[in-house]
Formats: structure tokens, sequence, C-alpha cells
């Protein structure tokens, strides 16, 4: 039995390096994406392992990556979760759960977060019957600044959720001690800036929780996938129960009677021995995740720091090229930051002599894949148009992002020949318009 298996696996990796992508780079005809998975024969092998160990539901592996990705992360508990955007849900509905007692965020709270950046980051407040109070980002980071954020905590703000725009660290240290002065949750989404550090320490270590994206733009892959994580164990407690069902119980599907109290629990006003494994303390969803996706992001995981690596170099390579080019905000790291980044951004100055949609026309043209900061400024979206939110200050900056701002890929798929030819590509762009 084994061999044979030992035989499919080898077979799969066998089939993996007879089909691998045409690797030839030709400019102009080979796609350039800004983001993509980078997977290998181990990746191909661990889907088929977990296939034919027909591991269908959360497993071995599910477990194994939860207690390597929060070592690796430096958090007490990993929760896996079906996306990254499942993660901020529960990373915010936590916060509301009656365990927290009077720190429980209620309907009508507000949470400090950026106008310019990704829905799913702000969704979850509005979910929840909270108010998003706005606000505006730096032009060149990306990020919002902790003073931003102090001016717009107000008598009902509770926490502040926000996002390292595109790998690079917002002033997490800064931000941290603001919630910890004025009692405020702060979640980190790490989404996009798995590797980055800030002041030398790992983002998502700043707040009380931290959420990650799996799908296949980012820094590691399961194909679809995300994860909470947090060093507070009551916190992780309620994202389990929060994600599973809303079940107080915490034995896996498959285990019964882990606590050996399966029948000895009154809750509620339910009859004294009801099983525990039905008794729910939260208003729940199920929002796991499969042993395949976890068997495949075990494989990424092994390989993560050579991914963040690489997107460093191919940032720094493009940097480099393309510094001093005129007519264009050329991004920069977060002061005392180390970026892990997820893509190269870009904005066309007010007065240059072409628009966003001329260069980046040229670069699609040249099969260089684009993409936009997300959503631009939220509150500009049909979405929000009867939400309840709050703007504090001004969104200049989030305008100027939905109007001149994109990226370029930096992600571990590209190479050095990709990489030059798209700093030559947009200086011979900006060079013709001169
Ligand atoms: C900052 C940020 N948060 C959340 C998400 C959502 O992740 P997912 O696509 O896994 O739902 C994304 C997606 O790219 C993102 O960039």
């Amino acid at each position: 039995m084994n061999d044979r298996r030992d035989l499919l696996l080898d077979e799969v990796r066998n089939y993996h390096e007879e089909n691998r992508p045409d690797r030839e780079f030709v400019p102009g005809m080979t796609e350039i994406w800004p983001s993509g998975a980078v997977l290998d024969a181990d990746d191909r092998a661990a889907l088929v392992e977990a296939a034919l160990d027909l591991r269908i539901a959360a497993g071995a592996s599910s477990r194994m990556f939860e207690s390597r990705f929060a070592r690796k992360l430096k958090r007490r508990k990993a929760h896996l979760t079906n996306s990254g955007s499942s993660a901020n849900l529960l990373a915010m509905t936590a916060l509301t759960s009656p365990l927290l007692e009077e720190r429980r965020l209620r309907p009508g709270d507000e949470v400090v977060t950026v106008a310019a950046g990704f829905p799913t980051t702000v969704n979850p407040i509005l979910q929840n019957g909270m108010v998003p109070v706005f606000v505006d980002v730096e032009l060149g980071t990306y990020n919002t600044t902790a003073e931003r954020v102090a001016q717009a905590v107000g008598e009902r703000t509770r926490a502040i959720m926000i996002a390292h725009a595109l790998g690079n660290p917002f002033e997490a240290a800064e931000i941290a001690r603001l919630c910890e002065e004025k009692g405020l949750f702060l979640i980190e989404d790490n989404c996009d800036a798995v590797g980055s550090t800030y002041d030398g320490q790992l983002t998502g270590t700043f707040g009380a929780l931290a959420t990650v994206s799996f799908y296949p733009a980012h820094h590691l892959t399961m194909g679809e996938g995300g994860c909470v994580l947090t060093a507070d164990l009551r916190l992780a407690r309620i994202v389990e129960s929060l994600r599973d069902w809303g079940r107080d119980c915490w034995c896996e599907p498959g285990e019964t009677n882990k606590c050996l109290k399966r029948f000895d629990y009154q809750l509620g006003t339910l009859p004294a021995g009801y099983d525990h494994k039905y008794i729910f303390s939260h208003v729940g969803y199920n929002l796991k995740t499969t042993d395949l996706q976890a068997a495949l992001g075990l494989t990424q995981l092994a390989k993560l720091d050579d991914f963040c690596a690489a997107r460093r170099r191919n940032w720094q390579r493009l940097r480099d090229a393309i510094s001093g080019l005129p007519h264009l905000i050329l991004p920069s790291a977060t002061p005392r930051s180390d970026p892990s980044w997820f893509g190269f951004a870009l904005t066309v100055e007010a007065d240059a002599p072409f628009s966003r949609a001329e260069l980046v026309d040229f670069l699609e043209s040249r099969k260089i894949g684009t993409r936009r900061l997300f959503a631009g400024n939220l509150t500009r979206h049909p979405a929000y148009a009867d939400a309840r939110y709050r703007v504090s200050g001004d969104l200049v900056n989030s305008d100027i992002v939905t109007e001149r701002t994109f990226w370029v890929g930096v992600y571990p798929g590209l190479t050095d020949e990709m990489i030059d030819y798209i700093s030559s590509s947009i200086k011979e762009f900006v060079g013709s318009k001169r």
C-alpha cells in the first residue's frame, strides 16, 4: 500500500517536472502578472497526498499548519479560515463576544480604519453594526499615520482596524501604544504583509488580533484560505467558536469528550447534561478550511523565507532602476520598517504630461500587468452610499490614489529579466513624454 503511494507521489513529481510552464521570457509577449502563486513539485505532491488520504475536511494538516504558522509569526494561536476576508470578519466579530464582558464592542461603536484599501478590511465593521471612521493615507507609503489615527479617535471609538498597505507596515508600534493608552483594540490586517517588520518586530504581533490571506496573490497560498492569529488565549477561543458555528465545545469535529465533561454542562436554560457538542455560546459561522488547503499551506510555509526575500529583492531592483524618474511618486518604505512587499505602487503626479490611463495602457500593451490600489477611496463606491460612517479630516490623498495610483508586481514568480523589462518600459514611456 505504502509502496504504491510512494510510486504515485513520485509520478506526481515527474508529472510536475514534465508539465512546468515554458520559462522562456519573451519581452512584450510573455505575461508579467502582478501577482500569482509559485507552486513546485512538493506543493503538487502535498495536494495529491491529501487527496489520496481522503482528508477532505480539516484534520491533521490543518492542526499542524496552525501550530507551525503561529510559531513562525510569533503568536500563541493561529486559526485557519476559508479566506482572508473571513479572517477579518472573525477578528472583528470576536471583539463583540459576550465573553469580553464590559470590553465587548457594541453596535454604534466606532472603529478607526483607512479609506483607501481593500473592502473586506472595512466590511466587518459595518457587518457588526459598528461605524467606520475613515482616515486618509500618505502618498508614497500608502499608509495612514499614528497622528491621523489619534486625531480620529472620538468618544465612541473602541477599536482600530488597519491593513499594512501592499506589504508596507503602518506605524504599528505608535498605534499599538495609542490603543494601550486609550483602551482600544487593534486588529492588524496582515493579509498583504506576512514577513514584514516594523522596529524589527513582525507585523501582526502589535495588535490583539491579526489576519492573513492565502489567496494565490499573497505571500503563501492555499488556493483560498486565511488565518486569524492572536497571543490572547481568550480571543483565540472566541475566534474558534465563531469560526466553528458558534459552538461552546472545543473538541475537533471527529473527537468526542476530550474534556471528559461532555454530558456534565449546564449552560443557558438548557437541561443539565445537554451534549456540549451542541451547545452554542456565540452566534457563529462556518468559515473552516479543508486539509487539502492546509497540506498545500504546509509545503508553501517551508518556502516562506525565500518568497519574502524574493519580494524584497524584486522591489528593490525595480526601485533602484527607476529612482529619480520625473512625474511619478515612487514608493517608499515606512521609516524603521522592512517590508515584505506585496506590490510596487506608482502615483502619476498631477502635472505630469501623461495620465495614469496612458501609462497603464502602455504597460498592459506590453503584457505588464497592473492593478489599482484595490478600491481606492471606499467611500466613493456604490456599496457604501447608504452606509453609516464618519470621516476624520479629509480624504484628499485617498482621492489621489483613486485617480492616479496603480501598482505592478514583485512576487517571487518574476525573474530579473521581467523586473528589468518593467523598469525599462516605465522609463521608455516617461522619457517619450518629456
Ligand atoms: C489587505 C487585504 N485584506 C483582506 C483581503 C481579503 O483576502 P481574501 O481574498 O483571502 O478574502 C485582501 C485580498 O487581497 C487584502 O489585500
